[in-house]
Protein backbone atom coordinates (compact mmCIF):
# COMPACT_ATOMS: atom_id res chain seq x y z
CA UNK A 1 0.00 0.00 0.00
CA UNK A 2 1.29 3.71 -0.81
CA UNK A 3 0.87 6.84 1.67
CA UNK A 4 -1.14 8.79 -1.45
CA UNK A 5 -1.95 11.84 1.59
CA UNK A 6 -1.35 14.92 0.50
CA UNK A 7 1.89 15.71 2.34
CA UNK A 8 2.12 19.43 3.25
CA UNK A 9 -1.30 18.85 5.06
CA UNK A 10 0.44 16.04 7.06
CA UNK A 11 1.08 16.11 10.66
CA UNK A 12 3.37 13.66 11.50
CA UNK A 13 5.27 12.09 14.66
CA UNK A 14 8.20 10.65 14.10
CA UNK A 15 9.81 8.65 17.22
CA UNK A 16 13.91 8.65 17.33
CA UNK A 17 13.71 10.80 14.54
CA UNK A 18 16.73 12.94 16.22
CA UNK A 19 19.41 10.79 14.43
CA UNK A 20 19.60 8.40 11.92
CA UNK A 21 16.47 7.03 9.61
CA UNK A 22 14.43 8.99 11.44
CA UNK A 23 16.35 12.41 11.06
CA UNK A 24 16.66 11.45 6.92
CA UNK A 25 12.20 10.63 6.99
CA UNK A 26 11.75 14.39 9.17
CA UNK A 27 14.24 16.37 6.24
CA UNK A 28 11.90 14.20 3.50
CA UNK A 29 8.80 15.04 5.57
CA UNK A 30 9.64 18.72 6.08
CA UNK A 31 10.79 18.83 2.11
CA UNK A 32 7.00 18.28 1.05
CA UNK A 33 5.74 20.82 3.34
CA UNK A 34 4.42 18.70 6.29
CA UNK A 35 4.73 19.89 10.05
CA UNK A 36 6.82 17.51 11.60
CA UNK A 37 7.64 16.07 15.35
CA UNK A 38 10.17 14.37 16.53
CA UNK A 39 11.09 12.72 19.68
CA UNK A 40 14.14 11.33 21.34
CA UNK A 41 15.93 10.72 24.52
CA UNK A 42 19.28 12.67 24.06
CA UNK A 43 18.18 16.50 24.09
CA UNK A 44 21.58 16.92 22.19
CA UNK A 45 20.70 14.95 19.41
CA UNK A 46 17.59 17.19 19.32
CA UNK A 47 18.93 20.46 19.55
CA UNK A 48 21.47 19.08 16.85
CA UNK A 49 18.34 18.24 14.53
CA UNK A 50 16.52 22.03 15.34
CA UNK A 51 19.76 23.34 14.39
CA UNK A 52 19.64 21.31 10.90
CA UNK A 53 16.39 21.54 10.22
CA UNK A 54 14.77 24.87 11.72
CA UNK A 55 10.99 23.78 10.79
CA UNK A 56 11.58 20.72 13.15
CA UNK A 57 9.16 20.25 16.26
CA UNK A 58 11.34 18.40 19.22
CA UNK A 59 9.45 16.51 22.05
CA UNK A 60 12.22 14.48 24.42
CA UNK A 61 10.62 11.49 25.03
CA UNK A 62 12.05 7.74 26.03
CA UNK A 63 9.74 4.90 23.98
CA UNK A 64 10.98 2.59 26.25
CA UNK A 65 8.69 3.98 28.94
CA UNK A 66 5.19 3.67 29.37
CA UNK A 67 4.00 6.58 31.38
CA UNK A 68 6.01 8.56 28.91
CA UNK A 69 4.40 7.33 25.95
CA UNK A 70 1.11 8.59 27.55
CA UNK A 71 2.83 11.77 28.39
CA UNK A 72 4.02 12.30 24.37
CA UNK A 73 0.62 11.34 23.16
CA UNK A 74 -0.87 14.24 24.97
CA UNK A 75 1.38 16.72 24.07
CA UNK A 76 1.15 15.72 20.72
CA UNK A 77 -2.98 16.04 21.12
CA UNK A 78 -2.98 19.10 22.66
CA UNK A 79 -0.20 21.37 21.14
CA UNK A 80 -0.48 19.39 16.82
CA UNK A 81 -4.80 18.54 17.30
CA UNK A 82 -3.97 17.60 13.52
CA UNK A 83 -1.69 14.92 14.12
CA UNK A 84 -2.51 12.18 11.77
CA UNK A 85 0.82 10.22 11.08
CA UNK A 86 3.16 8.37 13.12
CA UNK A 87 6.38 6.90 12.40
CA UNK A 88 7.29 4.60 14.65
CA UNK A 89 11.34 4.60 13.88
CA UNK A 90 12.81 4.24 17.09
CA UNK A 91 14.57 0.86 17.71
CA UNK A 92 17.30 -0.73 18.89
CA UNK A 93 19.79 -4.28 17.96
CA UNK A 94 22.06 -4.98 20.61
CA UNK A 95 24.51 -7.67 19.59
CA UNK A 96 24.66 -10.82 21.64
CA UNK A 97 25.54 -13.87 21.28
CA UNK A 98 22.82 -16.62 22.64
CA UNK A 99 24.56 -17.43 25.50
CA UNK A 100 24.68 -14.04 27.28
CA UNK A 101 20.77 -13.25 25.76
CA UNK A 102 20.17 -16.33 28.38
CA UNK A 103 22.03 -14.85 31.51
CA UNK A 104 21.99 -11.45 31.30
CA UNK A 105 19.71 -8.99 34.25
CA UNK A 106 16.46 -9.22 32.96
CA UNK A 107 15.84 -5.37 32.90
CA UNK A 108 18.01 -5.45 29.66
CA UNK A 109 16.11 -7.76 27.85
CA UNK A 110 13.19 -5.78 28.48
CA UNK A 111 14.13 -3.15 27.82
CA UNK A 112 14.80 -3.88 24.30
CA UNK A 113 11.51 -5.36 23.97
CA UNK A 114 9.87 -2.29 25.35
CA UNK A 115 11.28 0.25 22.57
CA UNK A 116 10.85 -2.54 19.83
CA UNK A 117 7.84 -4.41 20.50
CA UNK A 118 5.91 -2.55 23.35
CA UNK A 119 6.08 1.45 22.32
CA UNK A 120 4.37 0.74 18.88
CA UNK A 121 1.39 -1.27 20.09
CA UNK A 122 1.21 1.29 22.90
CA UNK A 123 1.47 4.19 20.91
CA UNK A 124 -1.03 2.86 18.16
CA UNK A 125 -3.52 1.98 20.81
CA UNK A 126 -2.88 5.59 22.41
CA UNK A 127 -3.56 7.25 19.55
CA UNK A 128 -6.32 5.01 17.60
CA UNK A 129 -9.07 7.47 18.85
CA UNK A 130 -7.80 10.39 17.85
CA UNK A 131 -6.86 8.80 14.45
CA UNK A 132 -10.08 8.34 13.78
CA UNK A 133 -11.27 11.56 14.21
CA UNK A 134 -9.37 12.58 11.47
CA UNK A 135 -9.96 12.62 7.56
CA UNK A 136 -7.48 10.06 6.87
CA UNK A 137 -4.18 8.54 9.13
CA UNK A 138 -1.21 6.32 8.90
CA UNK A 139 0.51 4.50 11.79
CA UNK A 140 3.99 3.48 9.95
CA UNK A 141 6.45 1.20 11.41
CA UNK A 142 9.83 0.99 10.44
CA UNK A 143 10.46 -2.73 10.39
CA UNK A 144 13.24 -5.34 9.81
CA UNK A 145 14.21 -7.94 6.88
CA UNK A 146 15.33 -9.57 10.33
CA UNK A 147 11.39 -9.97 10.90
CA UNK A 148 11.74 -12.60 8.58
CA UNK A 149 15.39 -13.87 9.39
CA UNK A 150 16.04 -13.44 12.82
CA UNK A 151 19.87 -13.61 13.29
CA UNK A 152 22.38 -15.42 15.49
CA UNK A 153 24.04 -12.37 16.74
CA UNK A 154 21.25 -10.73 17.76
CA UNK A 155 19.01 -13.30 19.69
CA UNK A 156 16.45 -10.69 21.58
CA UNK A 157 15.19 -9.70 17.71
CA UNK A 158 12.21 -12.27 17.70
CA UNK A 159 10.86 -8.34 19.27
CA UNK A 160 11.20 -7.51 15.15
CA UNK A 161 8.94 -11.00 14.13
CA UNK A 162 6.34 -10.10 16.78
CA UNK A 163 5.74 -6.72 15.68
CA UNK A 164 5.52 -7.51 12.51
CA UNK A 165 2.53 -10.12 13.62
CA UNK A 166 1.06 -7.41 15.30
CA UNK A 167 1.16 -5.26 12.14
CA UNK A 168 -0.21 -8.13 10.07
CA UNK A 169 -3.04 -8.53 12.73
CA UNK A 170 -4.09 -4.59 12.42
CA UNK A 171 -4.37 -5.08 8.42
CA UNK A 172 -6.40 -8.78 8.78
CA UNK A 173 -10.12 -8.79 8.97
CA UNK A 174 -9.74 -10.05 12.67
CA UNK A 175 -8.85 -6.63 13.44
CA UNK A 176 -11.42 -4.26 12.55
CA UNK A 177 -11.70 -0.76 12.62
CA UNK A 178 -14.80 1.61 11.81
CA UNK A 179 -15.63 1.14 8.03
CA UNK A 180 -15.79 4.84 7.34
CA UNK A 181 -12.26 5.79 8.51
CA UNK A 182 -9.43 5.99 6.07
CA UNK A 183 -6.72 4.25 9.05
CA UNK A 184 -3.81 3.03 7.45
CA UNK A 185 -1.23 0.31 9.11
CA UNK A 186 1.89 0.45 7.00
CA UNK A 187 5.42 -1.55 7.13
CA UNK A 188 8.66 -1.03 5.69
CA UNK A 189 11.04 -3.68 5.93
CA UNK A 190 14.94 -1.93 5.76
CA UNK A 191 17.86 -3.51 4.61
CA UNK A 192 21.33 -2.65 5.68
CA UNK A 193 22.05 1.06 5.91
CA UNK A 194 25.47 2.79 7.36
CA UNK A 195 25.28 6.25 6.76
CA UNK A 196 22.09 8.47 7.42
CA UNK A 197 22.73 10.56 4.61
CA UNK A 198 22.48 7.00 2.18
CA UNK A 199 18.98 7.49 2.52
CA UNK A 200 16.66 8.16 -0.37
N1 LIG B 1 20.07 0.88 10.11
C1 LIG B 1 19.64 -0.22 9.51
O1 LIG B 1 20.29 -0.80 8.65
C2 LIG B 1 18.25 -0.76 9.86
C3 LIG B 1 17.84 -1.95 9.26
C4 LIG B 1 16.57 -2.45 9.58
C5 LIG B 1 15.75 -1.77 10.46
N2 LIG B 1 16.20 -0.63 11.05
C6 LIG B 1 15.29 0.03 11.98
O2 LIG B 1 15.13 1.39 11.58
C7 LIG B 1 14.99 2.20 12.74
C8 LIG B 1 16.01 3.34 12.71
O3 LIG B 1 17.31 2.76 12.56
P1 LIG B 1 18.63 3.67 12.59
O4 LIG B 1 19.68 2.89 11.92
O5 LIG B 1 18.33 5.06 12.13
O6 LIG B 1 18.94 3.68 14.15
P2 LIG B 1 19.88 4.71 14.97
O7 LIG B 1 20.81 5.42 14.06
O8 LIG B 1 20.42 3.92 16.09
O9 LIG B 1 18.82 5.77 15.52
C9 LIG B 1 17.85 5.36 16.42
C10 LIG B 1 17.09 6.58 16.89
O10 LIG B 1 16.13 6.12 17.83
C11 LIG B 1 16.24 6.89 19.01
N3 LIG B 1 15.90 6.04 20.14
C12 LIG B 1 16.52 4.91 20.57
N4 LIG B 1 15.93 4.46 21.67
C13 LIG B 1 14.91 5.30 21.93
C14 LIG B 1 13.94 5.37 22.94
N5 LIG B 1 13.89 4.48 23.95
N6 LIG B 1 13.01 6.36 22.90
C15 LIG B 1 13.05 7.30 21.91
N7 LIG B 1 13.96 7.30 20.95
C16 LIG B 1 14.88 6.31 20.95
C17 LIG B 1 17.69 7.38 19.07
O11 LIG B 1 17.78 8.64 19.74
P3 LIG B 1 18.14 8.75 21.33
O12 LIG B 1 19.32 7.86 21.55
O13 LIG B 1 18.40 10.19 21.53
O14 LIG B 1 16.92 8.30 22.06
C18 LIG B 1 18.00 7.58 17.59
O15 LIG B 1 17.63 8.89 17.18
C19 LIG B 1 15.17 1.30 13.95
O16 LIG B 1 13.90 0.92 14.43
C20 LIG B 1 15.89 0.09 13.38
O17 LIG B 1 15.60 -1.09 14.11
C21 LIG B 1 17.43 -0.11 10.76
Amino acid sequence: MTLSFNLSAAVVCITGGGSGIGLGLAERFLAAGSTVITTGRRDSALKAATERLPKLHVFQNDAADAAERSKLVAWLIENHPQLNVLIYNAGIMRRLNAASSTTEDWAETQKELAINLEAPIHLMQLLTPHFLKQPEAAFVNLSSGLAFVPPTFAPVCESFPSTHAFIQLLLSEEYTLPPATCLRCEAFFLGWKQEPSNIS
